[in-house]
C-alpha cells in the first residue's frame, strides 16, 4: 500500500506522506492557516481552535494542526465558518489582556491578519503580575493566554520540566517550580519558553523597556541573555 496520499488544498492538488496533518499540507500548498497553540518544534496540542478549516464531507470545521490528511481530502482554508471561529477566539483572548500585545508578537500578528482590531467582549481582564527574579527571563502573567507552548517547550525541547500550567479557565496561568520563580525551579535558562511564547508573557528580561537586569542569587550580573527570540532576529 502506498504511504502517499493525494489531497487538495484551496484548489491545489498535492501528494503528501501518510501522517501529514492538514496544517502541514496547507503550508506546502502555500495556504495560510492561523495558529496560536501550535509550534512546529512541538507535538501538536490542539487547544486553541484557531486553526479550523473546512473539509469536504465533514459536518463541521476541523483543527488543521491535529487532523491527519486522508486520501482524496478536499480542504478549504478560507471557509467562512472556520474564519469566524478563529476570529472569535482571537477576540476573546485579546479581551482578557490588560493591554494590546506588542506588534512583534505572534498574537498581534494573527489578530492583524484576521482584521481583529478590538474585542466585542469587554469584561474581566487579567490583573498585572510580574516576576523579574530571574536574571534572564521575565514573566508578565497578565499576558498569558494559556496556550501551553512554554510548558511543552520546556518539557519536549529542553526536558527541564520547570513550568506547570495552573488554574482553570480565566484563572489559568503558568508557574515555575513551586511558584518560587524560574530561579528556584529546575529552569536551565535555555530560553525555549520565551522563544515560543506568542504574547511575550515570558520574554527576555533585557528586551523589556525600563527593566534593569537583576543580579542572580550568587551576585553575578544578570547581563545579556543567552538567547534571542527567533522572530526578533528575523525582524532585526
Ligand atoms: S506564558 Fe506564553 S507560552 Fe506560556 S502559556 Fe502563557 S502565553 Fe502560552
Ligand atoms: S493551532 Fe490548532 S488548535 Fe491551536
Amino acid at each position: 500500500m502506498s504511504d502517499e496520499l493525494t489531497v487538495t488544498v484551496d484548489g491545489t492538488e498535492l501528494r503528501v506522506a501518510s501522517g501529514t496533518t492538514i496544517l502541514q499540507a496547507a503550508k506546502r500548498a502555500q495556504s495560510w492557516i492561523p495558529t496560536l497553540c501550535f509550534d512546529d518544534r512541538q507535538a501538536p496540542f490542539g487547544a486553541c481552535r484557531v486553526c479550523m478549516v473546512a473539509v469536504e464531507g465533514a459536518p463541521k470545521p476541523l483543527p488543521a494542526c491535529t487532523t491527519p490528511c486522508r486520501d482524496g481530502m478536499v480542504i478549504d482554508t478560507h471557509d467562512a465558518t472556520s474564519r469566524r471561529v478563529a476570529t472569535a477566539v482571537v477576540e476573546l483572548v485579546l479581551s482578557e489582556l490588560p493591554n494590546a500585545p506588542e506588534p512583534h508578537t505572534e498574537l498581534a500578528q494573527i489578530a492583524d491578519r484576521l482584521d481583529v482590531t478590538e474585542s466585542r467582549w469587554p469584561g474581566e481582564i487579567h490583573h498585572e503580575g510580574h516576576d523579574f527574579r530571574h536574571p534572564y527571563l521575565a514573566f508578565q502573567h497578565e499576558l498569558c493566554i494559556s496556550c501551553g507552548r512554554c510548558v511543552r517547550a520546556c518539557d519536549e525541547v529542553q526536558g527541564a520540566f520547570a513550568l506547570t500550567a495552573t488554574g482553570r479557565g480565566f484563572h489559568s496561568n503558568i508557574t515555575a517550580g513551586l511558584n518560587a520563580g524560574f530561579e528556584d525551579s529546575s529552569c536551565v535558562s535555555c530560553g525555549a519558553c520565551a522563544d515560543t511564547c506568542p504574547t511575550d508573557a515570558i520574554t527576555e528580561i533585557t528586551l523589556l523597556d525600563g527593566v534593569v537586569p537583576q543580579r542572580s542569587r550568587n551576585g553575578s550580573e544578570g547581563g545579556r541573555a543567552k538567547f534571542r527570540k527567533r522572530r526578533r532576529i528575523a525582524s532585526e
